[in-house]
């Protein structure tokens, strides 16, 4: 039965965790397959609102087992005061599951991803400085510590050692700074290892048996599609897969199980940090579209920067994820206006071009071929089903969903659980 990927058509930042946290009540398991506390998801219960970093947003429904990953990258001490964050507010966290086999950022790895984009200066990526990318990199330099290494402590003493002894060279002859002492990383990783014991296990092996029992998985994915480190706007991108085949190797579930990938789409676009954004808005526009959807990052407190939907970008994350569906979000940001702006193709060198340019200097190059769509002025927060929206609304649907490739299958006009139209389910 049925294993269901929900990941982000864009940027990041589209809605995942509500999204998520929406189905949470009728599936069994939701696992995040990558990424770390560099994801910042929001979810609005009622009147309680919920950021999340490392812990998959299921945590929120009580009926269902939140896992992380072997493809995640995990800091201790982030996971442990999520958890007693939640765990204050009455969330109950006893069910986690936690891959022996997932990789564990090192207060090394946090330091070495702060120095490297200070050192990059005009060049930097814009990173979370959570230590995600030098973690990713020690796991296929395969100098990475993993969570079941905080059991043996020859062996991970044996790592750090290993894992320092470059890095310390590079920190102090390179970027001028102190070295670090293996023992005192060991001493605090060993801190974390009976409070984190309860929650590890194989997770490989309880996700493909619930699978044979016909329980409910859905793979949660931070991040977002063009974030991806193959697929993405390289070398702006985080530094795992995102896309729907890193569910696969982040839990050790095979594709072959997997029946559903979902995108979440923003009704309009946004992105954090560095790197090529085509329908970027530096006007009053952009200005209303930040303001008015709240885009400021749930993790750094960066302004997130805005504009308008790119179908160039809805079509590429339909190809390279196998889209079956996608969640449209935040369509209730664009009432107001006379009409919107809706990128359909890119202008590059004098040439029209429908699909997005493998070349990195041509997608830097590319200029915005806009259409215009009429707006609409109603509210649009209280609409249960697609009937409910205005006409100029439902038509804007339509169209994106056109463009994009795959059936908008649900429709998030507010924060909230309930402020959703649903119009096909997706189990
Ligand atoms: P994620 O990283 O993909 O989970 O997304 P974030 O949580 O970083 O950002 C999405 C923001 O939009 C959050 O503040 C959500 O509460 C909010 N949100 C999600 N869906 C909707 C929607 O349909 N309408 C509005 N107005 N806000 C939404
Ligand atoms: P969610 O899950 C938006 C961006 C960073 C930076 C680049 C690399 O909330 O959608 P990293 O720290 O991962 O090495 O930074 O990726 N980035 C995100 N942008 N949403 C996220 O997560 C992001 N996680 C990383 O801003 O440009
Ligand atoms: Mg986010």
């Amino acid at each position: 039965m049925p294993a269901l990927v929900l990941l982000g058509a864009q940027w990041g930042d589209e809605g995942k965790g509500k999204a998520t946290d929406l189905l949470g009540g009728s599936v069994d398991y939701v696992v995040r397959y990558q990424g770390g506390n560099n994801a910042g998801h929001t979810v609005v219960v009622g009147d309680q609102k919920y950021a999340l970093h490392l812990l998959p947003s299921g945590i929120l429904s009580p009926g269902c087992i939140p896992v992380i990953g072997n493809g995640v990258v995990v800091d201790p001490s982030v996971l442990l005061s999520e958890l007693s964050g939640l765990n204050e507010r009455g969330v109950d966290t006893s069910k986690l599951l936690i891959s022996g086999n997932a990789h564990i950022i090192t207060p090394y790895n946090v330091t070495i991803d702060k120095v490297t984009e200070r050192f990059l200066g005009k060049r930097r990526i814009g990173t979370t400085g959570r230590g995600i990318g030098p973690t990713y990199a020690d796991k296929i330099n395969r100098v990475g510590i993993r969570v079941q290494d905080l059991y043996d402590e020859s062996i991970l003493t044996q790592k750090v050692e290993a894992a320092l002894d470059v890095k310390n060279q590079i920190l102090t002859k390179l970027y001028n700074r102190r070295a670090i002492a293996a023992n005192q990383v060991v001493e605090e990783l060993l801190g974390y290892a009976e409070q984190l014991k309860p929650y590890v296990a194989d997770t490989v092996l309880i996700l493909n048996k619930a699978l044979d029992e016909d329980k409910v998985v859905l793979f949660e994915g931070g991040q977002g599609t063009l974030l991806d480190i193959d697929h993405g706007t390289y070398p702006f991108v985080t530094s795992s897969n995102p896309t729907a085949g890193g569910a696969c190797t982040g839990s050790g579930v095979g594709p072959t199980r997997i029946s559903r990938v979902i995108g979440i789409l923003k009704a309009y676009t946004t992105r954090v940090g560095a790197g090529p954004f085509p329908t970027e808005l530096f006007d009053e526009d952009g200005e209303a579209l930040r303001r008015i959807g709240g885009e400021r990052g749930v993790t750094t407190g960066r302004d997130r920067r805005c504009g308008w939907f790119d179908a160039v970008i809805a079509r590429y994350a339909t190809r390279v994820n196998g889209l079956t569906d996608f969640f449209l979000t935040k369509l209730d940001v664009l009432t107001g206006w006379e009409q919107i702006p809706v990128c359909v193709a890119y202008e590059i060198d004098g040439q029209r071009v429908e699909e997005l340019p493998y070349s990195q200097t041509d997608f830097h190059h590319a200029k915005p071929i806009y259409e215009y769509l009429p707006g609409w002025q109603e509210d649009i927060t209280k609409a249960k089903t697609f009937s409910d929206l205005p006409k100029n609304a439902q038509n804007y649907v339509k169209a994106l969903e056109e463009m994009s490739g795959a059936p908008i299958s649900a429709i998030g006009v507010g924060p909230g659980r309930d402020e959703t139209i649903q119009i096909n389910s997706f189990l």
